[in-house]
C-alpha cells in the first residue's frame, strides 16, 4: 500500500499527489514513470514521475481526470493509500550538457517536461521553456517551470492569459531571435507534438517526445504500447517512453489511442452512476487496516 501524504486540485480535473514511496523515490530520473492500480481489481495507470523527494521518500504525480480510474484517483484523499504502485518503469531522459535546450509543454504536458527541464539545468544548460494550455484555469505548473528555467514563455489558446497562441508560436518568436538552440523536448496531446515535430523539421532541431500510447503490463511483454519509429517498432513502456519526434508515426498513435472509446466511455458512465465503487475501495482499505 501507498500512502497519499498530501493533494492539490491544479485545475478543475487535473490533481497533484504527494505519494509515499521510498524506494522509487530514491531510484527515479527524469523521464521515468509509476503503473499504479487503485485497488486490486484496479486498472494499471502510467503516470509520468513529475517530481520525488529521496530524503522525505516521496515522489509527485501530476494527472488529469479523463477516464474513470484517473477519476477515481482523484476522489482520493491524504491518509488513504494506492494499492500498488510499480516503478520506476521507462528509460530515463539522456541528460547532458547540450547547449540551450528548449523544453515545451501543452496542456497536462507540462508535468513530464518539468522533471526534464529540471535535470537539463542541474546539467548546466540553459533552459529556455515554452508552456500552453487551452485556457487560463488549465494552465498548470507555471510557478514551478519558471524555477527550473532561465526564461519561460506562456501561451494561453484563447489569449486569456500571456501570449495568445500555441506552444510552436512560441518556440517561432524564440527561432526568430536567432539563438542556436541545441535540443527540444515536446510533450503534450499527440496533435501537438506532430505540429512540434513538424516545425522543428523545418530548423533542423533534434526533438524528443515522450510518447503516452496505451499500456497495460508496461514490461515490454504484451505489445499494447507499441508505436512506429523510424519504419521500424518500438515498445514504448521498455524503449520510451521517449522519442525522435522527427521519426514518430503520430497518425498511428493517434488511431490506437482511440481503440478503446466505447469501452472507455461506457466505464465512465458506469463510474459516474455507481460511486459506491469508490467506497467499495476504501470500505476494502479499512478492514486491511
Ligand atoms: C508513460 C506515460 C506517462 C503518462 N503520464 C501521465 C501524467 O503524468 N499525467 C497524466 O495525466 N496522464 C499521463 N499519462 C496518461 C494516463 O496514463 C491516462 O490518461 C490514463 O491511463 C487514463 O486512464 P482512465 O481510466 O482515467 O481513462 P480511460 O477512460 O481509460 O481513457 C481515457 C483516455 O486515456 C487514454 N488511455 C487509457 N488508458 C491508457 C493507458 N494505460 N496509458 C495511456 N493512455 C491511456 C485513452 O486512449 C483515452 O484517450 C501517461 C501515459 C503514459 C503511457
Ligand atoms: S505495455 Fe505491454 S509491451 Fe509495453
Amino acid at each position: 500500500m501507498f500512502k497519499i501524504l498530501a493533494k492539490e486540485v491544479l485545475s478543475d480535473c487535473v490533481y497533484k499527489m504527494v505519494i509515499d514511496a521510498p524506494r522509487i523515490a530514491r531510484a527515479r530520473k527524469a523521464g521515468q514513470f509509476v503503473v499504479l492500480r487503485i485497488d486490486e481489481n484496479g486498472e494499471r495507470v502510467p503516470l509520468t514521475i513529475c517530481d520525488a523527494d529521496a530524503v522525505a521518500g516521496s515522489l509527485t504525480i501530476v494527472f488529469q481526470a479523463v477516464g474513470k480510474s484517473t477519476m477515481q484517483l482523484g476522489q482520493m484523499e491524504p491518509g488513504q493509500s494506492i494499492h500498488d504502485l510499480v516503478g520506476p518503469l521507462g528509460k530515463a531522459t539522456h541528460i547532458e550538457k547540450y547547449g540551450t535546450v528548449v523544453c515545451v509543454g501543452g496542456g497536462i504536458g507540462i508535468a513530464p517536461v518539468y522533471p526534464i527541464a529540471q535535470a537539463m539545468r542541474l546539467a548546466g544548460n540553459k533552459v529556455i521553456s515554452l508552456i500552453g494550455a487551452r485556457t487560463k484555469n488549465l494552465l498548470i505548473l507555471e510557478k514551478e517551470m519558471a524555477k527550473v528555467s532561465d526564461e519561460l514563455l506562456v501561451a494561453t489558446d484563447d489569449g486569456s492569459y500571456s501570449i495568445k497562441g500555441f506552444t510552436s508560436d512560441l518556440l517561432k518568436q524564440v527561432m526568430a531571435r536567432g539563438i542556436k538552440v541545441d535540443l527540444a523536448v515536446a510533450i503534450g496531446p499527440v496533435p501537438m507534438m506532430k505540429a512540434m515535430a513538424n516545425l522543428t523539421k523545418t530548423y533542423n532541431l533534434k526533438t524528443m517526445v515522450s510518447l503516452n500510447p496505451i499500456m497495460l503490463d508496461a514490461t515490454g511483454m504484451c505489445g499494447v504500447c507499441r508505436v512506429t519509429v523510424g519504419g521500424k517498432t518500438q515498445f514504448a513502456c521498455v524503449d520510451g517512453p521517449e522519442f525522435d519526434g522527427h521519426l514518430v508515426d503520430f497518425d498511428e498513435l493517434q488511431k490506437r489511442l482511440r481503440t478503446y472509446n466505447v469501452q472507455e466511455k461506457t466505464a465512465v458512465e458506469k463510474f459516474q452512476h455507481s460511486p459506491s465503487c469508490i467506497d467499495l475501495a476504501m470500505a476494502a482499505q479499512k478492514q486491511v487496516k
